[in-house]
């Protein structure tokens, strides 16, 4: 196992949106530069975008698709979450999104993100039309009030019709960075709250340390 790698274990949650045929280009690149482990749950309408037997071949467990688990795993919306690090929707539907805004858990990937005891990472994919809804973005919002967090969306402009494109949904670099950024982020908050639910302690070395006094020269007596 290659330990350089920042992010000791990686949930990925994937939700039916087409670029999820990207998904093996997403698991080699995070494979090679983020996670030490990746699992991996799918939405219903994912597992028909891409094959979950085609996934698996990317990682070392099974894809978890069925919120009643299995013997191994009972329970993997809890499970799951708590042996995160870091759980990343990607891509994430404008369906997700509205779930996950308005706490419906009615699979495992909605459930998943109801229970999980972290923010969350959004990365979005979808067309111009579906993303500029209203009802799209207020969802958005939702999610940045409630503290998750949203991969901002690669705005282009078509080069066909010269109107606004959303690409080719989220870019493994862009991503990438992204999760660089919440993952350092939290390890420092991780950091910082352990710092300062330690009680502070003299460290025995500066107790040690000789008083300024003792080095000194004597006074000069004093002269009528
Ligand atoms: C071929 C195809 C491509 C789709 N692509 C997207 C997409 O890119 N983004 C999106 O939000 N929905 C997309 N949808 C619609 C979602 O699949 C649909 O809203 C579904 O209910 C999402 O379910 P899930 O979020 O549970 O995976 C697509 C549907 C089809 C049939």
């Amino acid at each position: 196992m290659i330990t350089s790698l920042p992010c000791e274990r990686l949930l990925l949650g994937v939700s039916g949106s087409i670029h999820a045929v990207h998904l093996p280009q997403y698991l080699i690149r995070l494979r090679r530069e983020f996670a030490q482990e990746i699992r991996v749950i799918m939405t219903r309408t994912a597992t028909r975008m891409i094959s979950p037997a085609v996934v698996r071949t990317y990682l070392e467990e099974p894809v978890f698709t069925d919120l009643m688990g299995t013997d191994a795993l009972p329970s993997p919306h809890i499970r799951l979450t708590r042996w995160a690090q870091l759980f990343v929707v990607l891509p994430a539907t404008a369906g997700i999104m509205a779930k996950a805004a308005h706490g419906v858990a009615d699979d495992l990937l909605s459930t998943a993100i109801v229970a999980c005891p972290h923010p969350v990472v959004f990365a979005p994919g979808m067309n111009p039309s579906m993303w500029q809804k209203p009802a799209v973005q207020r969802n958005v919002d939702q999610l940045r009030k409630d503290g998750h967090y949203l991969v901002p969306v690669e705005e282009l402009t078509s080069v066909t019709t010269g109107e606004f494109d959303t690409g080719l949904g989220p870019v493994p670099e862009t991503v990438l960075t992204h999760m660089w950024h919440v993952l350092m982020r939290r390890m420092r908050d991780d950091y910082w709250e352990e710092a300062v639910a330690t009680p502070a302690a003299t460290p025995a070395a500066v107790k040690s340390l000789p008083l300024l006094t003792a080095g000194r020269p004597p006074a000069p007596a004093a002269t009528e």
